[in-house]
């Protein structure tokens, strides 16, 4: 199955000369997202992976079920005030100026194996931040799954040395 037919390409979005990558289309395809599950999960299996660490908004579409399939603990990653608990924080940089990630503090601990999911690898910047985030707990990312790599914009620059895969290239 060609996943890359599931996606839709919105042009001018969310700014002027952007070309947006819609994953919506395919999350309304339970066919795809059989496939897209399938594929995530046949890359996940037997490595050990104790924790799936996703990021807000888009990487919670995947990343339970993903989590869910290979018998693992789902983690959060949330923007700024939204976990009630004690958190762990990570700065990042944006284009203009920063931004802030935060997890719960105790969700991954020294051990966890992890893969971090997300739908869209871009320029790197919020991979690289949970991949901090995850490290400073003393746990392993043991890879990164992303359902389209953006490979243009370069993000695996950022995260040399680790693991990276997509079922999706442009
Ligand atoms: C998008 C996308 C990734 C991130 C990738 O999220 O879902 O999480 O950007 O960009 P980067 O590789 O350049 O860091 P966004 O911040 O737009 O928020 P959303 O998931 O809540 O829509
Ligand atoms: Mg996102």
């Amino acid at each position: 199955m060609d996943l890359k037919k599931y996606i839709r390409d919105v042009q001018d979005f969310p700014k002027p000369g952007i070309g947006f990558k819609d994953i919506t289309t395919l999350l309304i395809a339970p066919e795809a997202v059989k496939e897209a599950l399938q594929q995530f999960v046949a890359l996940a299996k037997g490595k050990g992976i104790t924790k799936v660490v996703s990021m807000e908004s888009r990487g919670f579409f995947f990343g339970p079920m993903i989590a869910n399939e290979i018998n693992a603990g789902f983690v959060p990653v949330r923007k700024p005030g939204k976990l009630p608990y004690k958190t762990v924080k990570q700065e990042y940089a944006l284009e203009y100026g920063t931004d802030t990630l935060e997890m719960h503090l105790g969700a991954i601990e020294k051990g966890d194996k992890v893969l971090i999911h997300d739908d869209v690898l871009a320029t790197g910047g919020t991979a690289e931040a949970v991949v901090k985030m995850v490290e400073s707990q003393g746990a392993e990312v043991v890879q990164l799954d992303f359902l389209i790599d953006l490979t243009f914009l370069n993000g695996k620059d950022k995260l040399k040395g680790h693991h990276i895969n997509a079922l999706i290239e442009y």
